[in-house]
């Protein structure tokens, strides 16, 4: 039990990443007592930081930059938390993901084994919860193959056949999760994340389709609009505001829920994705779709009555408003010339 005087603690791994830096300002809202725990791999520690410039949290103290790939690094942060969301992995754009599959794989189960060993380790009486993220690429590619799918159950999720290694790795930490729960009593989620965006975000060489598509158009006509593949492809996107409404009311109410899918019940393709992004650029932009790079799965939605029925959650965020938002903020980051760009990413 907490004393009412105690806040609790949340140990947030990948914190300076796009969900993760948003989770912060939010559950420090909320009145947690929150720390991070990031290698800067792709997040950044700007993201920790305020409008006016002020830290968000104490990064002397509440900052650990610690590669979770480290086994004693990683029991170092983990064992000090009452609570602990898991979100530190390597996520990137598919041309990265396709490139470095034996990497993502390896790095993937390292993180996710390191950081449940060491809750593990430090055992119930300590951590009192884990939240960890799972990703539709852990669907098999078999359901994900076909024009307007059906929205997908999370009891489809086997027998399994992810289409790269990094589903594959997202799906063996749900595993092993799993595994934890049940040996350990440690009370355990699983949110399984569509395909999700909002800002801040990478927008450079290992970005996802939404910001590297916001990019090109801020950049055009000095940048090419180039679409990986033909356009038709289908996701269900996400803004990152709906994803931590789900990750707060988890917290209440997901506890030995087993996994959840969060993400909306209808496909957006990435050609309207491209015409709406373009359409808000206001700039006149002919897309070249270049069918000879990777474009991933063919579509694919979720069937959220779960996330419905447990957390009482659904999508609110339009995909216009949030491509609106997402757009301000990369033009002004461009503006502020805080990154360059060569290579694009496209859906996961
Ligand atoms: N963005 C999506 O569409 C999406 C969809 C499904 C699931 N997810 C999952 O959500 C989580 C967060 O994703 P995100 O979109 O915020 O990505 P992100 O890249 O912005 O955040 C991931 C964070 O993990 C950190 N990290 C990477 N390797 C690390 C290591 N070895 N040690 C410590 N920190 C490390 C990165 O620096 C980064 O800050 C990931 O687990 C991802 O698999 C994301």
């Amino acid at each position: 039990m907490f004393s009412a005087h105690r806040k609790k603690s949340i140990l947030i791994t990948g914190g300076c990443g796009m969900i993760g830096s948003n989770l912060v300002r939010r559950l420090l809202k909320d009145g947690w007592d929150v720390s991070v725990a990031d290698n800067l791999w792709r997040g950044k520690i700007d993201y920790l930081y305020d409008e006016d410039g002020k830290a968000l949290i104490d990064l002397e103290k509440d900052f650990y930059r610690v590669d979770l790939c480290d086994r004693e690094a990683c029991e170092r942060v983990v064992g000090r938390t009452d609570y602990i969301v898991h979100l530190a992995a390597r996520v990137a754009g598919i041309e990265y993901v396709f490139e470095n599959q034996g990497d993502i794989f390896r790095i993937n189960n390292l993180i996710n084994s390191n950081v449940f060993h060491a809750a593990r380790k430090a055992g119930r009486d300590r951590i009192k919860g884990i939240i960890y993220v799972g990703t539709a690429c852990s669907f098999p590619m078999t359901r994900q193959n076909m024009p307007d799918p059906e929205p997908l159950r999370e009891d489809e999720l086997f027998p399994a056949y992810p289409e790269s290694a990094y589903g594959w790795s997202k799906l063996m930490g749900q595993l092993e999760l799993e595994y934890l729960e049940k040996e350990t009593g440690i009370p355990c989620c699983t949110l399984i994340l569509h395909n999700v965006y909002g800002s801040p975000t990478d927008y450079g060489e290992r970005s996802q389709v939404i910001p590297a598509l916001i990019r090109k158009a801020v950049n055009f006509p000095v940048e090419e609009y180039v679409v990986l593949g033909n356009g038709k492809q289908e996701r269900a996107f996400i803004h990152v505001d709906d994803v931590i409404e789900a990750f707060v009311l988890a917290l209440e109410k997901g506890w030995g829920k087993g996994c959840i899918q969060i993400g909306p019940s209808y496909c957006t393709s990435i050609r309207e994705v491209v015409e709406t992004v373009i359409g808000i650029s206001g700039k006149k932009i002919q897309p070249h779709f270049d069918v000879s790079r990777p474009e991933g799965n063919k579509a694919r939605c979720a069937d959220y009555s779960k996330a419905r029925e447990i957390l009482g959650w659904e999508p609110r965020i339009k995909l216009e408003e949030g491509l609106s938002r997402s757009y301000k903020w990369i033009e002004d980051s461009i503006r502020k010339d805080r990154v360059g760009t060569t290579k694009e990413g496209t859906a996961t």
